[in-house]
This record gives C-alpha cells, sequence and structure tokens, in this order.
C-alpha cells in the first residue's frame, strides 16, 4: 500500500492510502477500534461489493444505504441521515465511514461535520471521480434550493483509503467521463505529469492493474498539488475549473445525451480554440485537446441539434460571470494558465466565444 498526504484544512494533512489488495483484505486493520460505525454507503455498492460491509463491521457498526441521486444531497438526506444516527444515541468518539462515489461522500462528510459539532470521518470512494477529485480538497456540501454545493463546510477526512478494484463495476463510458477530469488538471497546471499519463490513455478503461493504479496515483498527485497550492480554490485552484464554462452550458442544454466529464471535454476543446484566437496559444494546444479525446473516447464535436446560439445564452447565465462578462480559464501552453496577477479568470470577447463554439461542430 502507498501512502500519500494531501493539506487538510483542519489538520495539516491527512493520508490517502492507496492501496491494490483486490481483496479490500486491508481495510479493516486501517479503521480504529471505536464503538458505534455508522456507515454511510451508496446502495448499488452493497449488491456489487458484498464483502465490503464484512470487512467494515464491528460489533455496533449501522449500515445507512443511500440512493445516489443529486435529490439526496439535501437537507433533506441529510435530516434523514440524523434521525437515523440520534435514535442510536451516538458519542462524540463513534464514527462515520463515508463510502460511494463523490456524491455519498459528500453527504457522509458534511453529515460527520455537523453531528455534535463534528465527529471523525472516513472516506472510502468508489468512482474515479471519487478517488481522483473529491478525496482530496476538504470540502463537504450538499445541493440547496436547486443550486449544486450552495451548503457546506471545508472539512478534513481522517483518511481516504483508494483502491482501484472498485473501479472494475463502472461503465466503460462512466469511467472515462471520469478520467477526463484528472486529465484536465494535469493539462492546466503540470506538463511532465500531462506527458505521463498522455500515453497511458488508450485503452486505460481495460489497462491491467498496476497501469490503472498508476494513473490513479498520478492524478492524485496532480489534485493533491493544487490543493497545496490553493484549498479554497480563489486563485490557482480555477484550474478545477478548466473547461466547465462551456462544457456546463452543453451539459444543462443536452443532459440526457451528454454527461458532466464529456461537457467539459467539449469546453476544454473550446477554451483551447479560444486561447489560439487570442493568440495567447498555438494550435498544437487545440491538436492535443483533440487527440486526449479521441484517445478516452470522449465526443469532440458538439451534437448538431444544439445551437450555437443556445450555447452563448446559457453563458449569459453561469454563476461565475462578474458584471455580465463571460470568463475563461485559459491556457498559454500545456500546464500554463493565463493570468494577470494569479487572476486565473479571464474575460473574453463575445465574438471570439462565438466563433470557437461554432467550430466546435
Ligand atoms: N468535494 C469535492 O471536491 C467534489 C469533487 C467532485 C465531485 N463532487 C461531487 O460528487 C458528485 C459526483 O460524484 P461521482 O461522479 O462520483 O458520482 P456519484 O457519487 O453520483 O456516483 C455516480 C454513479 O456511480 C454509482 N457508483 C458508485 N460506485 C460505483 C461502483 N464502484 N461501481 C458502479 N457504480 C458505482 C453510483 O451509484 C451512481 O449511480 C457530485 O455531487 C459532485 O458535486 C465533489
Ligand atoms: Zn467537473
Amino acid at each position: 500500500m502507498n501512502t500519500l498526504y494531501c493539506k487538510g484544512y483542519t489538520k495539516p494533512n491527512y493520508p490517502v492510502y492507496l492501496s491494490t489488495d483486490e481483496d479490500l483484505d486491508d481495510l479493516a486493520s486501517l479503521l480504529p477500534r471505536t464503538k458505534k460505525r455508522f456507515v454511510v454507503i451508496d446502495e448499488k455498492l452493497l449488491n456489487l461489493f458484498p464483502q465490503l460491509t464484512t470487512h467494515l463491521r464491528t460489533d455496533e457498526t449501522y449500515i445507512f444505504p443511500i440512493t445516489a441521486t443529486e435529490r439526496n444531497k439535501s437537507l433533506n438526506g441529510l435530516c434523514n441521515l440524523f434521525d437515523e444516527i440520534f435514535a442510536l444515541k451516538p458519542n462524540r468518539d463513534d464514527i462515520v465511514i463515508a463510502v460511494g462515489g463523490g456524491l455519498v461522500m459528500n453527504l457522509g462528510g458534511l453529515a460527520a461535520s455537523l453531528i455534535m459539532r463534528g465527529i471523525r470521518f472516513y472516506y472510502i470512494p468508489t468512482t474515479l471521480t471519487g478517488q481522483i477529485d473529491a478525496s482530496m480538497g476538504s470540502k463537504q456540501a450538499i445541493n440547496f434550493k436547486g443550486a449544486k454545493n450552495w451548503l457546506g463546510m471545508f472539512n478534513d477526512p481522517e483518511f481516504c483509503y483508494i483502491n482501484p478494484s472498485f473501479l472494475k463495476t463502472t461503465s466503460l463510458r462512466e469511467f472515462n467521463s471520469q478520467a477526463i477530469e484528472g486529465v484536465k488538471l494535469c493539462l492546466a497546471t503540470d506538463k511532465h505529469l500531462f506527458n505521463e499519463v498522455f500515453e497511458s490513455l488508450d485503452g486505460l478503461y481495460d489497462a491491467p492493474a498496476p497501469g490503472l493504479t498508476s494513473f490513479i496515483e498520478k492524478m492524485i498527485k496532480a489534485k493533491i498539488a493544487v490543493v497545496e497550492k490553493d484549498l479554497t480554490e480563489d486563485q490557482y485552484g480555477m484550474s478545477m475549473l478548466y473547461g466547465h464554462t462551456v462544457g456546463h452550458a452543453i451539459e444543462m442544454l443536452d443532459h440526457d445525451n451528454i454527461n458532466h466529464g464529456e461537457g467539459v471535454g467539449l469546453g476544454m476543446l473550446a477554451a483551447a480554440r479560444i486561447s489560439c484566437m487570442l493568440g495567447i496559444a498555438d494550435e498544437s494546444l487545440v491538436t492535443t485537446h483533440e487527440e486526449v479525446l479521441m484517445r478516452l473516447g470522449l465526443p469532440s464535436k458538439i451534437p448538431s441539434h444544439i445551437a450555437p446560439t443556445d450555447i452563448i445564452e446559457k453563458l449569459g447565465h453561469n454563476k461565475k460571470n462578474y458584471e455580465g462578462e463571460v470568463r475563461f480559464v485559459l491556457l498559454k501552453g500545456i500546464g500554463q494558465m493565463a493570468n494577470n496577477n494569479e487572476d486565473y479568470f479571464n474575460v473574453v470577447p463575445n465574438k471570439v466565444i462565438s466563433a470557437a463554439i461554432k467550430k466546435g461542430y
């Protein structure tokens, strides 16, 4: 087992264990021997990994299965958990173990942070997003009044236990569209790391275990490096938003067919085209983006039934806009974000946005 450390918000750092034990046998010994364990778990995992709860059980372990929908990542979802947990008379020494993708991690992490002003919690992420993104960065949140992640706080888990074996049951499409967010971070912040992962992207989903583990480790390192520089994502951490301006608009307009990662991939390509049009990057940046999407089997063309005018209209509603200007994270080259005195949001003239989007079909 390899141990990395991530800078924390409430602690100097916390361990991120990267395990290759296919039977998950190493998990039980990592957890403290506490009285009560509250396991907040994605309900799908109970069938997919029946041996998992055996590793988590002690004399007093309570399982709370969660249906992973954004509707349940809400005040209502949180209150349901509190009702059940408080009926069991929790103690400040008890712990929460959040097992699932980013959604269950957020819900379980926030619940633990609020119970008696905060009890210890542990992350066992089971999606690629959970493993390479949500595990690092200390963000706990739920949705409120239809807005994503409006209620929350920064708080750290005691540790994250990351095991690539969990990913065997994710679909190819889901896997690749989650992988792009990790590749995005390397593209925006670390040329060396990007070059290393670029070669491995072909057939990553079916790659033998060491290949996948090595990819995950690199992605974790990229996120840890960003958290180290800017934990609250006000400046350098904007790199997380690369590709999200146009990506989010496309996802909103066609969420039946385009998932979050696929939208981000298209948004990254649009951002690369904008960088070229503004003369801050050369054409090879666009070619690299196209190749990344091709290697991951992700769409590189905006579906023709989405009108460019609808995308532009949606951009106007982005909550990251400021005084009516549409802002983008842009790259000068691989691993180099354009910035003005540490301000990583670039205002782009509407004419350029529109031309870049029209090239995307
Ligand atoms: N805190 C953060 O920094 C952070 C970062 C990224 C995402 N998030 C949040 O995480 C959520 C998205 O996370 P996600 O992409 O992991 O999605 P998710 O947690 O919604 O899971 C996606 C789907 O995968 C299923 N699933 C989970 N593990 C599985 C497995 N091993 N095999 C098969 N299916 C499995 C779930 O049941 C669900 O249907 C959003 O709510 C987002 O806001 C938070
Ligand atoms: Zn994203």
